[in-house]
């Protein structure tokens, strides 16, 4: 026999808690530095690789406990990046300053062009989102991630902060609305790490020197838009073999920029000769990482290949179609 009385679950969020959140890595197809000129970029998020935070109370005043940097302590008041983080968030989630240890760790290696230090900031506003049981638009979220790519990185267009905390792949330009972009067939990379950490600041700074200097890098920074705008058809029409001479060329655009370096165009070379269907540096450049599109066929040689020819770290990653 049923009841008459309606049963209902009230779900409470006990503050105190121990919450966990995280933020993906990012890879840009297309686009990088010519996005910062309002040119359009193309980045995906890879959900596998991942940066993490991990709230709970405590009876000390709040800290962050950076784990990849030797248990380094953060404090509020601190003029650490993270310390900003913290700040804006809890102004923007209109809440005091909790006494909690925020643990923070990332399996996303520094300073590579994966965009470590957006996922860092995303997944400190997200364990601090559910430690208070607030939700607030995701585009605060992405406001707030933005102010710190700043500190970070001087000028950022903005794509790293949004393809991270949307977790979809995009197709940006820069004060635009968002577009997510429909892929007919899969997009199959592999990652390649060249092993040598390069920080973006510098090499925007000296692509804005050269921009200022040289009249036909104007005209680079063009093409490379061009590029991504063929790029996200060829996504959309699943041409492939298109796709993969887009990022070549968009690798040779890069190499007039100053931004790649004789071990991305070895690395890229490398994909290239063990069949990739195409291969560029993606991100800040001058070292970090670069990606190959592959299939089935491909992938496995290209990784061994990439591996011989000196990558220190590589793995797939694949954008999934959508229609
Ligand atoms: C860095 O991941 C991408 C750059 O285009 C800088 C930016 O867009 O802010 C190099």
């Amino acid at each position: 026999m049923g009841t008459d009385f309606p049963v209902f679950v009230v779900c409470v969020a006990t503050i105190g808690s121990r919450f966990v959140s995280s933020a993906a890595a990012k890879v840009i197809l297309f686009g990088e530095h010519a996005v910062v000129y309002g040119q359009p970029a193309i980045a995906m998020p890879i959900s596998s690789l991942r940066a993490y935070a991990e709230v709970e109370s405590t009876n000390t005043p709040f800290q962050i406990i950076a784990q990849d940097l030797n248990n380094k302590i953060i404090t509020f008041e601190g003029d650490d990046p993270l310390s900003q983080v913290v700040r804006l968030a809890l102004e923007a989630m209109n809440v005091p300053t909790p006494d909690v240890s925020i643990v923070v760790r990332s399996d996303i290696p520094i300073a590579s062009g994966l965009g470590s230090g957006a996922a860092i900031s995303t997944a400190i506003i997200r364990c601090l989102l559910e430690y208070f049981d607030v939700v607030i638009p995701r585009e605060a979220i992405n406001e707030i991630v933005y102010e710190v790519e700043k500190i970070h990185h001087g000028t950022p267009s903005g794509i790293d902060n949004t393809v991270i905390v949307y977790e979809q792949a995009i197709y940006y330009v820069r004060d635009n609305p968002i577009e997510m972009i429909g892929i007919q067939n899969q997009v199959q990379l592999v990652v390649a790490d060249t092993g040598t950490t390069a920080l973006t600041k510098p090499a925007v700074a000296d692509v804005r020197r050269l921009y200022e200097k040289e009249e036909n890098i104007k005209q680079v920074i063009e093409d490379i838009g061009t590029i991504a705008s063929d790029a996200k058809q060829a996504m959309q029409s699943g041409n492939n073999d298109l796709l993969g001479n887009l990022m070549l060329k968009n690798h040779e655009f890069l190499q007039k920029l100053t931004v790649s370096s004789d071990e991305l165009d070895r690395l890229v070379d490398a994909a290239m000769s063990a069949g990739a269907k195409g291969a560029k540096l993606s991100g800040g450049g001058r070292g970090g990482n670069m990606i190959a599109l592959v299939d089935n066929n491909s992938s496995e040689n290209v990784i061994e290949v990439l591996k011989s020819a000196g990558a220190k770290r590589v793995f797939e990653t694949t954008l999934e179609k959508t229609s």
